[in-house]
């Protein structure tokens, strides 16, 4: 890495889209200090990258101004700008009269409408001269591969939603999905929908224990699995799981099982179906069901601050559409493109851009089963040489990852056909963004940088990219329809580069409905911080040109002597430094400050931990931040403990730095292994 690089709020060698900010604009954004109530943001980041000419020049949104216009309008009349996007992007069965019926914080979009979301993503694609396009292409981890045109998914999905209703799954009735990265997750999704059943997918992942509680509480009356999954070469035995979870739950009567790995499983009589044999016998053609656009379409279950999976509920209509547009414009579409996005279809990632976002627009959306780093790190370059794939879509953690294993991975393979990367998941730092602009997109492709949650169902902030110019690290502007504000914890808008909670104002169509079961608790969780706006739980601030600056999860943010810190921006300050492969940092209780500040950090192999790189870490963040934000304790660790989707699990990181033997949840930690280590590292 350059020492321009970690010098991180210092602007590195020109390249021809970037330019620098003015030293005004700098100071001025520089150690900006909020009201008590707000959140204090140091971090600086004065890099800025301008759209490529010829991209914007092609592109649907090709300049700011055009943005700015469309933006307005679509906070301004919110009802004419869904209402004709509703229109023109997908197709309805009933076409509806009235876009929004609104009483906080119960939305009800387009509400005397109906469609089916398989018949947006399928049928008018084989009306189309897209029916023989390859609708998914899909890699498995051996090397196996498939490829599905729009008539074969279509065809697929039929039989699918045949045999679901062959065993009396009817509309609003739940159905678990619980299944490797195959094409049958996908045929499984869009065969609910087909029918109006929801779905749940369960993220394969998770443990027999996870499965039962989600099948519990959303009382899922067919569980579809596989024997096995492949996750860096050998099985995951995922019909051994459901074996487990089905002693625990009650409702489940039926399981279908996809042979994938061929290993030996146990079925049960009149309760588990091989997908072959039930599946495959049926017809092709099947008459889609008509959904009200409110229709429950999916419930997808995800951690809150307490204990309990909150089960996520997504409507028809607004979820479809948000999905849609979002996908379109944020990657700028062609008809032409390749898509691939790395994220797992259990999350709501894979959900909305895998599934849902691609396919509804008519796209070719790639599918990988099985690890980054097998056979070896250069498994994802090699499929998207392989694929001529022409947008990724992955996480900064996975980003950070390849970092980590070397550039000679990535320069082995011919990546010339990507032209759009996106990031997804939690905060990118810098550092990260620039090594996926400079070595990924050779400096030709600009980044999407997408914050968004479950909840939200699709994108909320980010660049648009022929309009919107890139800054490292920041998701810059909302999308369209979306009036998001920074405001201090009475509701209050904070100054301008002042941090705070990040809140939106206004109902937007792919938001959640409520929590599944728990209408109370979605109350309690998101509309009742803030009264009447919607409450994200992130911190944030905005810069004068309006770009959003996501500091990270409010209960990721640290309390040091009266100065609110967000743990994010240290961790982006040590990441910055060239030895430092990632970082977490979490706070612990001090008798003095209120908060320390403790930092695990995981370095690049080659280099061992040491007290000298101690003292070098800590004045580096003091030299990037300033001496309030000066480490209290960095522990060294061999990797951090993470949850299977790679997000870092910094409830359990604040026991181990409070000293603390871990209450929490860990069904969903990655490697229990990483936990032992780092309680050992107490030198
Ligand atoms: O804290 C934000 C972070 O991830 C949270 C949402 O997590 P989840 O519901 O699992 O959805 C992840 C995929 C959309 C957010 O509250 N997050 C997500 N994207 C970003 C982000 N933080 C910063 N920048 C992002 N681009």
């Amino acid at each position: 890495m350059s020492s321009s690089k970690q010098k991180g709020t210092k602007a590195p060698k020109k390249s021809p889209a970037h330019k620098k900010v003015s030293a005004k604009q700098k100071k001025s954004s520089l150690k900006e200090k909020s009201s008590e109530t707000a959140i204090t943001s140091m971090l600086h980041e004065s890099r800025v990258f301008n759209p490529p000419k010829a991209l914007a020049k092609n592109a649907l949104i090709g300049s700011e101004q055009q943005y700015k216009k469309m933006w307005n309008e679509s906070v301004k009349n919110p009802d004419k700008f869904w209402g004709k996007q509703a229109k023109e992007n997908l197709e309805w069965i009933k076409p509806f009269k009235k876009v929004l019926n609104w009483k906080p914080p119960y939305a009800k979009w387009f509400e005397d409408g109906k469609l089916n979301v398989s018949v947006n993503c399928l049928d008018r694609h084989c009306r189309s001269e897209r029916r023989n396009k390859a609708a998914l292409i899909w890699e498995g981890e051996p090397g196996d591969s498939r490829v599905l045109t729009y008539n074969d998914l279509l065809r697929e999905v039929s039989k699918c939603a045949n045999a679901l209703r062959a065993l009396g799954v009817k509309a609003g009735n739940r159905v678990a999905i619980y299944m490797p990265m195959i094409p049958e997750i996908t045929i499984a999704m869009l065969a609910c929908t087909r029918i109006g059943a929801m779905h749940t997918v369960i993220f394969g992942g998770f443990s027999s224990e996870a499965l039962a509680d989600r099948c519990n509480d959303s009382q899922s009356s067919v569980i579809i699995t596989a024997d096995g999954g492949y996750r860096k070469g050998s099985s995951v035995p995922l019909k051994k799981n459901v074996d487990m979870a089905l002693e625990k739950t009650t409702s489940v009567k039926n399981v279908i099982v996809v042979k994938r790995t061929g290993e030996n499983v146990s079925m049960k009589q009149n309760r588990d179906h091989w997908w072959h044999d039930l599946v495959n016998p049926q017809s092709g053609i099947c008459e889609p069901y008509a959904a009200d656009s409110e229709h429950p379409l999916f419930l997808l279950y995800t951690s809150g601050s307490t204990g309990k999976p909150k089960g996520i509920l997504h409507t028809t209509g607004g979820y479809l559409l948000g999905a849609t547009v979002s996908y379109k414009y944020v990657f700028d579409l062609k008809e032409t493109d390749t898509y691939w996005c790395t994220a797992d279809a259990g999350w709501v990632t894979g959900h909305s851009y895998i599934v849902y976002g691609p396919l509804s627009n008519g796209a070719t959306t790639v599918m990988y089963e099985g690890a980054p780093n097998y056979p070896d790190w250069g498994r994802i370059w090699s499929i998207i040489e392989k694929h001529h794939v022409s947008i990724l879509y992955t996480a900064p953690t996975a980003i950070r990852a390849c970092i980590r294993a070397g550039n000679e991975w990535p320069k082995k393979y011919n990546l010339k056909s990507l032209r759009l990367l996106g990031s997804v998941g939690e905060p990118i730092n810098p550092e990260a963004w620039i090594w996926y602009q400079e070595v990924i997109g050779e400096k030709r492709c600009p980044i999407v940088d997408t914050w968004w949650q479950t909840e939200t169902g699709g994108m909320m902030i980010t660049p648009i990219p022929g309009a919107i110019p890139q800054i490292p690290g920041s998701a810059t502007r909302p999308f369209f329809g979306i009036d998001a504000e920074i405001v201090d914890k009475n509701g209050k808008p904070v100054p301008q580069g002042a941090g705070g909670f990040l809140v939106i104002k206004k109902p937007w169509p792919s938001m959640l409905r409520t929590i599944w079961g728990d209408d109370e608790r979605f109350k309690a969780a998101y509309w009742s911080q803030v009264p009447g706006v919607y409450f994200t739980g992130d911190g944030a601030r905005q810069d004068k040109k309006g770009n959003f600056w996501i500091m990270g999860r409010i209960d990721d943010v640290l309390n040091v002597s009266g100065h609110r810190l967000s743990t994010m921006e240290i961790e982006s300050a040590l990441v910055s430094y060239d030895i430092v492969a990632e970082a977490a940092v979490v706070g612990r209780p001090d008798d003095l400050k209120g908060e320390g500040i403790v930092c695990f950090v995981t370095l690049k192999s080659g280099t061992k931990p040491s007290p000298e790189i101690k003292e070098k870490l800590s004045k580096h963040v003091v030299g990037q931040i300033g001496a309030l934000a000066r480490p209290d304790e960095i522990r060294f660790a061999d990797a951090l403990p993470k949850t299977r989707s790679g997000k870092i699990m910094r409830r359990l990181l604040r026991d181990i730095a409070a000293g603390k033997q871990s209450t929490q949840d860990t069904t969903t930690l990655e490697d229990f292994s990483v936990l032992a280590s780092l309680r050992q590292d107490e030198d």
